[in-house]
């Protein structure tokens, strides 16, 4: 069952190259973008103002990563918040705001509660889920589905890729139904999309580095997590997996923040991982990060850096350089959170702990 792997979740982190072309697949007809259920208008998906994304622990991730995409492409203010903080807050929804229930399970109670909530108010209310006929799903105006298959580990992994993949089929829907992208935009981008099943199976192929990294640190207490633009809910989603599987106090922050605190946390043989963005992107946000690894390294930091093939400038203040394939910046969010994964995997298994189903907590949580 567990195809020669020691957990489901090791199973279902090699399986992620596949996961991310199943939720791809049959997506473009006739070079149009398509969701699996629609039963919202396009003049009502042209008259949104407001996004909200509502989702909890790894989907709340996903969905920081589609704020990033889905303000790009589509100019529509983005706002991502935890379901279960959404509804009791009185937060400001009407028929023009979109919200977007991102949900693997697609049962979460404190998720489907602010779907409630939301349509109650007259906004339309879209369904990211992997399990097909959930609740979610079924109370809301339309749904993508991730396609990813089940996911048997609690944490989740293939389920996370899966929901941001469609986070940006979303984006890209959205842009499409505005014309905020051209057509030809739009099919470069789903181009540079498909191509990264093959880029994640390279990353995957490299797992060795990080699962021996991950041995050798296995009686490690802290570790933090940096990273900016869609490295930083990369840098959350790596402590909360860290946190979740191997009971290790773990943080994620934004690498801009480090100066307003968390550098005072930094001393002699702290491990940081700093996710760092492609140098071809937006050059000073690589200039940046490249800073904060430097910083953190004079302060004692062990620097464990995820940076693109090809980007020597992390060289002189990395410990250990860990390579992911080229792609735009948007996209790299579905390659550096993968190493992290393998790291929390691995860690934990070399501690003896039972990786599938850790201590407290449920794969789906149906109460409030
Ligand atoms: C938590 C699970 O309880 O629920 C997490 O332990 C998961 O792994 C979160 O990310 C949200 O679950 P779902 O099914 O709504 O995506």
């Amino acid at each position: 069952q567990k195809g020669g792997y020691d957990s489901f979740m090791a199973k279902e982190i090699h399986e992620q190259a596949s996961a991310v072309a199943d939720t791809l697949r049959g997506r473009l007809d006739d070079g149009s973008l398509q969701l699996d259920e629609m039963d919202i208008d396009p003049s009502v998906l042209r008259s949104v103002d407001k996004i909200v994304v509502v989702a909890c622990g790894t989907a709340a991730n996903a969905g920081e990563v589609a704020k990033y995409a889905i303000e790009h492409w589509c100019r529509i203010p983005t706002e991502v918040e935890l379901a279960h903080e959404f509804r009791y807050r009185d937060p400001v929804v009407t028929e023009k705001t979109l919200v977007v229930a991102i949900s693997q399970s697609g049962e979460t109670m404190d998720t489907l509660m602010a779907v409630r909530h939301a349509r109650e108010q007259g906004a339309k209310v879209i369904a990211i889920c992997n399990t097909r006929g959930s609740t979610i799903p079924r109370e809301s105006d339309a749904a993508l589905y991730l396609h990813v298959g089940p996911e048997i580990a609690v944490a989740s992994t293939k389920a996370y890729l899966g929901q941001i993949t469609a986070c940006y089929l979303l984006g890209l829907f959205l842009a499409q139904t505005r014309g905020n992208l051209y057509p030809d935009e739009i099919s470069a981008l789903m181009e540079d999309l498909e191509r990264i099943p093959e880029h994640i199976q390279q990353v995957l192929d490299a797992s060795g580095q990080v699962e021996k990294l991950a041995q050798d640190m296995k009686d490690v207490s802290s570790v933090l997590f940096l990273g900016r633009h869609v490295g930083y809910p990369t840098a959350m989603e790596g402590a909360l997996k860290l946190k979740e599987i191997a009971y290790i106090h773990a943080e994620g922050f934004a690498a801009g923040e480090l100066k307003h605190g968390p550098i005072a946390l930094v001393e002699e043989g702290q491990p940081v991982f700093v996710i760092v963005p492609s140098p071809n992107g937006r050059h000073s946000l690589h200039s940046k990060v490249v800073s904060n690894i430097q910083e953190v390294r004079a302060r004692g930091a062990r620097t464990l850096v995820i940076a693109e093939e090809g980007d020597d400038a992390v060289l002189p203040y990395a410990d250990e350089v860990i390579r992911v394939p080229a792609t735009r910046t948007l996209f790299a969010a579905l390659l550096t959170v993968i190493p992290l994964q393998i790291f929390s995997c691995e860690l934990a298994t070399a501690k003896g702990l039972d990786v599938d189903q850790p201590r407290n907590l449920a794969k789906s949580v149906t109460v409030e």
